[in-house]
């Protein structure tokens, strides 16, 4: 799937910007400040109903304006439809999202329709930072190939967060809390199955795709499921019960499970540089699209926000290629348009050029 055309009205410095996009590579540069994030963030928005920069989303409508509206044309490359997806945020905080002219009620909606991974200078944290990043990034994966997986999930957070309100209650009632734990084991033992099945079938992909990468050892990824393994979870929460009731929340469980990812046999955030960081968290992303397509039978958008400061140029071009093999459209930005250059040389792109919030074609 691909964007063919993106209207961008009102995002940070952006005031308005109509373009007709490339299906594949679309290459936007200018000066510190021009709008290169911020229009990255916009087609973010549109896909995730959120923004990767802020959590308040009042923030990135600019200042002068009451509201923001992003809008696209989708191509289904599948069934050869195309698609009109939009959505306005006004500074007061009211959201709507549309799909050819109908209301959307739900940000699984969007995701479903705009599948995006994006790539920034924070994303090393999917390697350095807390366990979440890691189990959002699976349940990305799981989310996009497994069509009950939403509503499992939602039951899942559901009967957690009964059980951990119960936990924080002063007066406990045992009757009540074993309820919700029988309601709990199940569906952290599925949500489990899901994730584990999608990491067996993804570490083959991870391994392919860093080995074409320079200076990456032999990549494994290691589900571990949020209790020790083996163990039966229902058996596990009674034993943590008192525990449990101390701390006023549930301890095991599928909501503390990790993956744990090894480079040569040691764990990555120990032995990589930063750099190499950086490569792997691309190859893990790259691997993810590339399951996402054998799977649904589509790409997936890429947004790459200042690749040229991320790497260096030979990797920049191994990703590139790579890009370009799993047959996606790609939004990458830099200051330079020879950082560029080079590396586009032969490869069918369309650069923009960003100067105080406006896009201008070459
Ligand atoms: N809500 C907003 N309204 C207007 N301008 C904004 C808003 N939020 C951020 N900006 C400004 O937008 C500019 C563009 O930022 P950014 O997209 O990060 O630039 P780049 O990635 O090209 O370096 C910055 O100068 C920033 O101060
Ligand atoms: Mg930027």
């Amino acid at each position: 799937m691909h964007i063919s055309r993106l209207d961008v009205l009102q995002v940070r410095n952006i005031a308005n910007i109509q373009i007709d996009c490339h299906p594949s590579a679309n290459l936007i540069y200018g000066a510190n400040g021009s709008g290169k994030t911020s229009f990255l963030e916009a087609i973010y928005l549109l896909g995730r109903g959120r923004s990767f920069k802020h959590r308040d989303l009042r923030v990135v409508v600019n200042h002068q304006a009451d509201e923001l509206v992003v809008s696209a044309r989708i191509e289904r490359s599948k069934s050869g439809t195309s698609h009109q997806l939009g959505i306005k945020r006004t500074a007061q905080g009211k959201f709507e999202a549309r799909l050819d002219g109908k209301s959307i009620q739900s940000a699984v909606q969007l995701v479903e329709e705009l599948p995006l991974q994006l790539i920034d200078a924070h994303s090393f944290t999917l390697l350095e930072g807390g366990a979440l990043q890691r189990r959002q990034f699976v349940d990305w994966g799981v989310f996009h190939v497994e069509h009950n997986y939403t509503n499992l999930w939602r039951r899942f957070q559901k009967a957690l967060k009964q059980r951990n309100q119960l936990l924080r209650h002063g007066r406990m009632d045992e009757d009540l809390l074993s309820a919700w734990t029988a309601e709990l084991v199940p569906l952290c033992e599925q949500v489990t199955e899901f994730r584990r099945q999608y990491i067996e079938q993804l570490a083959g992909i991870v391994q392919e795709v860093s080995g074409a990468f320079d200076g990456l050892g032999a990549v494994e990824l290691e589900y571990y499921q949020g209790w020790a393994e083996g163990q039966e979870l229902g058996a596990v929460l009674k034993a943590g019960q008192k525990r449990d009731m101390a701390l006023g929340t549930t301890n095991y469980g599928a909501h503390k499970a990790d993956v744990r990812i090894k480079v040569d046999g040691i764990a990555a955030a120990e032995v990589l540089s930063r750099g190499q960081t950086k490569l792997l968290v691309y190859a893990l992303k790259l691997a993810q699209a590339t399951h996402y397509r054998n799977r649904v039978g589509q790409s997936c958008v890429f947004l790459l926000d200042d690749l040229p400061a991320e790497l260096d140029y030979d990797h920049r071009a191994q990703v590139i290629a790579c890009l370009n093999g799993l047959d996606c459209q790609y939004f990458m930005t830099g200051v330079d348009k020879k950082d560029f250059g080079l590396l586009v040389e032969g490869t069918a792109h369309q650069m923009f050029h960003m100067e105080h919030g406006a896009a201008s074609e070459g």
